[in-house]
């Protein structure tokens, strides 16, 4: 794909030259005449690397913008181009975070060098960070239970095929943890994990999202932009909330998942991918096909090797291991370490846990913040346990006293909705789709809104 340059540049005649050199070099141009113009089209468009002129006429100068842009897109590369540059005004841009410094007039060969330049560094900053991020986030599927070790034992199985899997379990079982755990035994674990949530995007725009759009195919497509299925290309895709998806989009899933050719939204170029899919569900989708929610044809597509994930109620034995290494986790978020009694264990090991290892996780959360002291005691546990809203497990009604302490008010909103998203969905049996239409959110927005305050 090509890349597309920015250039900011308040002289016409250099815009021109400059963007008919870059595109006989290959690249994608577009122009600006001032750094507003500039900095709205960074916004708009998918820009790979920037040239900004230092002296930019009567309105906002070059230098200013450079901080604007930084500010935004750190990682967009900035070559600063100027007529009457000092070493001084070099290294102050440098500091600023500028790439690159080049003099007017221009040499040609020089800018393309640079700009080569700028745009290797950045891929090789974006393969870094996605490679300390694959780190991060490596899956580490806690527990001993024989249930556990049958789950590992699939996971090595499947991994290494290329089978699809389809990875069943209830709410906060751990699906998302198998799907990462594939992927790094998988031999596309180089390659990062493309992950759809199904629930999450709006039906309007799953399409786009999925098989991407040419610029101008909608209002508000202001560039071209690649798909979730061609990101995907020669790796893995993850379909997560499977069972969210409208019958529409499953019709359309279906024809690309079988022939693995899609057109872009907009566009008329048939795109081949080899994807391998894994997908995963709350639901089920047996019962879903009964009533006509879901389609049977996709349904056998994607079932090709099923793995279901067990409630946590199932292996209690594995909650005194889960519980340390949670309580271990918060080490990184700065809160204290902790222990509990044995007792504490037991306690926790007689509550169902109809969030399972999400509510546990939150749970934890909640007591390392709350129990100043170092041991965590049974009795403790017992008054949390007590308070604890089943499902929804994070909030209680601590949150609202808490927005009430609040100092930030943006803080004290998020507690406030915390509590009344909680209650909402505690009515509603968590149904999310009831519970958008009683608070009068839509379903997506919802949904995004529940995961940010870890209420799913
Ligand atoms: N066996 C496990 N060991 C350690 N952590 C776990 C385990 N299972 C789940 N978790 C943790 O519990 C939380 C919920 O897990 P995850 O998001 O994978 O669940 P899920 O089944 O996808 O939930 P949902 O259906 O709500 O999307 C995550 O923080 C995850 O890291
Ligand atoms: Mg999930």
């Amino acid at each position: 794909m090509k890349k597309r340059i920015l250039i900011i540049d308040d002289e016409t005649p250099i815009q021109e030259s400059l963007s008919g050199i870059l595109e006989d070099e290959g690249f994608d141009t577009v122009c600006a005449s001032s750094a507003e113009d500039g900095i709205k089209l960074i916004h708009e468009e998918n820009i790979d690397l920037i040239l900004l002129d230092i002296w930019l006429g009567d309105n906002m100068d070059g230098m200013t913008a450079l901080g604007k842009i930084k500010d935004s897109f750190p990682h967009t590369p900035v070559i600063m181009i100027s007529g009457h540059g000092t070493i001084e005004t070099a290294v102050q841009a440098t500091r600023k975070g500028a790439f690159d410094f080049i003099e007017k007039p221009l040499s040609y060969d020089k800018i393309i060098l640079a700009i080569n330049n700028g745009l290797k560094f950045s891929q090789l900053e974006e393969e870094n960070r996605l490679l300390k991020e694959t780190t991060i986030r490596k899956a580490n599927i806690t527990g001993k239970s024989p249930l556990i070790a049958a789950l590992r034992d699939q996971i090595e199985m499947v991994a290494p095929s290329d089978a699809w899997v389809l990875i069943r379990g209830d709410h906060g079982t751990g699906k998302e943890l198998v799907a990462q755990a594939i992927h790094q035994s998988s031999s596309s674990s180089k390659k990062p994990m493309i992950e759809v949530n199904c629930a999450a995007i709006p039906e309007e725009l799953i399409e786009s999202e999925l098989f991407g759009h040419e610029k101008g195919s909608f209002t508000g497509a202001h560039s071209s932009k690649r798909g979730k299925f061609d990101q995907a290309n020669g790796g893995i895709l993850f379909l997560d909330e499977i069972g969210d998806m409208s019958l529409k989009t499953q019709a359309k899933i279906l024809r690309i998942l079988q022939e693995q050719k899609f057109e872009r939204v907009g566009g008329n170029k048939t795109i081949s991918v080899n994807v391998r899919v894994l997908a995963a569900t709350n639901k089920n989708l047996e019962e879903e096909i009964e009533k006509g929610n879901f389609r049977a044809d996709l349904f056998w597509r994607l079932n090709v090797v099923p793995i279901n994930v067990p409630l946590l109620k199932d292996r209690i034995e594995d909650i005194p291991l889960l519980a340390d290494s949670l309580l271990l986790s918060l080490l990184d978020k700065g809160l204290k370490k902790k222990r509990f009694t044995d007792d504490a264990y037991k306690v926790m090991m007689q509550h169902s846990w109809p969030g399972n290892v999400r509510e546990l996780r939150n749970f934890i959360e909640r007591l390392a913040i709350m129990c100043p002291e170092e041991t965590i005691t049974a009795s403790q546990v017992s008054v949390f346990l007590g308070q604890t809203v089943p499902r929804g497990a994070a909030a209680d009604s601590n949150d609202a006293m808490a927005a009430y302490r609040a100092d930030d008010f943006k803080e004290a909103k998020k507690l406030f909705e915390k509590e009344f998203l909680a209650k909402k969905l505690a009515e509603n049996d968590n149904n999310i789709t009831k519970t958008a239409e009683l608070v009068g959110i839509e379903r997506s927005h919802l949904h995004k809104k529940l995961k940010t305050l870890e209420l799913i």
